[in-house]
């Protein structure tokens, strides 16, 4: 039997399995989808372990392994090399990395029907939001603006945009059309989230639980939940894995929704 999981420090909470594990039944394909919960210090032994295993078809990466990963690849697609992320890998005769994080964020907010002058604030400058702001210029926004509380570059071929600081995001507040939280925790303060405005589109990538500390803030803004983007990303997966597009039926919707309330 073909076998996948997902390999991160806190694997376990993953809803990955869920999602491939339904699908695996709704197309009867003959496979089973796992997680690999591992630490720093071992990570080396146990993908070298389960990349050889015979039975392993493909997996995906998440924190905080997704730029670790790479070392181990044959080849990674251009826009994994542009972010410096894989999420997803394909092993055959050789080891395939993808990103798809990107492309999941965008058809995430894709309802949302956002032209490309609109403001938008990322906050935080980690893997998942290095992602997500590929993904934003790649389509074409102009204004995307990077907050992170210590000072990184995000390499923009041939350019490098360097991260802004907290102490002056007030004025991009006041102004943005979607707010994008890609932290662990809300990092911002009382006085800060009273200058967002009831139009602001909010949105968080951690998905559990559904309405996070952040998202919690804002009790009358449009929202984008963590979730949607993770279903979003493991469409393209199981495509790159089995060649056709799966459907997120309702059921599928049900079962997910009542692991993250
Ligand atoms: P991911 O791959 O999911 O993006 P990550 O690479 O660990 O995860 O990134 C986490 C992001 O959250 C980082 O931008 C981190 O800020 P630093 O670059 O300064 O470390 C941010 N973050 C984590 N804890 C935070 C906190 N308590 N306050 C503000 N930002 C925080």
């Amino acid at each position: 039997m073909k076998e996948f999981f997902v390999i991160g420090n806190k694997a376990s909470n993953s809803l990955s399995p869920l999602i491939f594990n339904y699908w695996f039944k709704k197309y009867k394909i003959k496979a089973k989808y796992s997680f690999v919960e591992v630490k720093s210090n071992s990570f080396n032994k146990e993908i070298k372990k389960k990349i050889n295993n015979k039975n392993t078809a493909g997996f995906n990466v998440t924190i905080p392994y997704k730029t670790k990963i790479i070392k181990y690849l044959d080849s990674i697609n251009r826009h994994s090399k542009n972010i410096g992320a894989v999420n997803c890998v394909t092993v055959g005769k050789k080891k395939k990395g993808i990103n798809t994080d990107w492309f999941g964020y965008l058809n995430s907010i894709k309802s949302k029907k956002l032209n490309k002058n609109k403001k938008i604030i990322i906050l935080g400058c980690g893997g998942a939001s290095r992602a997500i702001f590929y993904g934003l210029k790649l389509k074409g926004y102009q204004k995307v603006y990077v907050f992170n509380r210590t000072k990184k570059a995000i390499k923009t071929s041939p350019r490098i945009l360097y991260t802004k600081e907290y102490r002056l995001i007030d004025d991009y507040l006041l102004t943005a059309d979607l707010l994008i939280n890609t932290t662990p925790i809300n990092p911002l303060n009382n006085k800060q989230i009273k200058l967002i405005g009831k139009k602001t589109i909010i949105s968080d990538i951690v998905y559990t639980p559904k309405e996070t500390v952040f998202l919690k803030s804002f009790d009358k803004n449009n929202k984008i939940y963590g979730i949607t983007m993770l279903i979003e990303q493991a469409i393209p997966c199981f495509q790159h894995w089995f060649g056709f597009k799966p459907i997120v039926d309702n059921i599928m919707i049900k079962k997910i929704y009542s692991k993250i309330l």
